[in-house]
């Protein structure tokens, strides 16, 4: 399968938000991630629907929100009405994960369900057949630029044998320091989507070999 690339806009300079947008798009992204934080389930604070709906306004890929809040119950709605494409809560932060994921799906949108770097698959093994994309956190949820956690590697190809295995069409999607010199063994593993905040927005190459460098890592 070919590998797909979310840029996080988290890392994205705010003030040329259009600008950068429309040139990853370009350069080949897949889908834009919008990371929302509400200062509770992670110790950051960042956007909401109201970022998506403008979005949808300039861009026609697919817009991919994860959101790193408590009671996504709330706020799933509000996403879904704004524009998301994909809308990927949290294990951690959802009492009723079924439920949660059922009121994604009813808005015939694709569900996702993440977890953070220590959560084991196991919390999932029952949803996964409703799941579209599982979203392993790399890194410890709440900011961009922090170092990809090795451990994660394990859990990807753990989760890739429990598809295989159960014969289940989830998207792998991994999230978290991921650069150019991680990329290679993240894919190897069985991720399909790379997440990629300071890697694209933060890289001397520019956005178009930032992003074809992750697509196409040399090992
Ligand atoms: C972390 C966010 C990530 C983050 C990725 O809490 O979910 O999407 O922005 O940024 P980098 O690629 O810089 O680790
Ligand atoms: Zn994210």
């Amino acid at each position: 399968m070919m590998t797909l690339v979310a840029p996080s806009i988290l890392s994205a300079d705010l003030l040329k938000l259009e600008e950068q947008i429309k040139a990853v798009e370009a350069a080949g992204a897949d889908m834009i991630h919008v990371d929302v934080m509400d200062g509770r389930f992670v110790p950051n604070i960042t956007m909401g629907p109201k970022i998506v709906e403008a979005l949808k306004r300039i861009t026609s890929i697919p817009c991919d929100v994860h959101l790193m809040i408590e009671e996504p119950e709330k706020y799933i709605d509000k996403f879904a009405q704004a524009g998301a494409d994909i809308l990927t809560i949290h294990q951690e932060a959802s009492l009723h994960l079924d439920r949660n994921i059922e009121a994604i799906t009813a808005h015939d949108i694709k569900a996702g369900v993440s977890l953070n770097p220590a959560t084991p698959l196991e919390q999932i093994k029952w949803v996964l057949p409703k799941l579209d994309q599982v979203l392993l956190m790399s890194v410890n949820p709440g900011f961009g630029g922090q170092k990809y956690i090795p451990y994660v590697s394990g859990k990807i190809s753990d989760l890739d044998k429990i598809r295989k295995a159960g014969k289940y069409s989830f998207m792998i999607q991994v999230d978290g320091g991921i650069n150019h010199s991680n990329a290679k063994q993240v894919l190897d593993s069985g991720a399909d989507i790379l997440v990629a905040g300071s890697a694209i927005f933060s890289s001397k190459l520019g956005l178009e070999q930032a992003i074809k460098l992750l697509k196409y890592p040399s090992p």
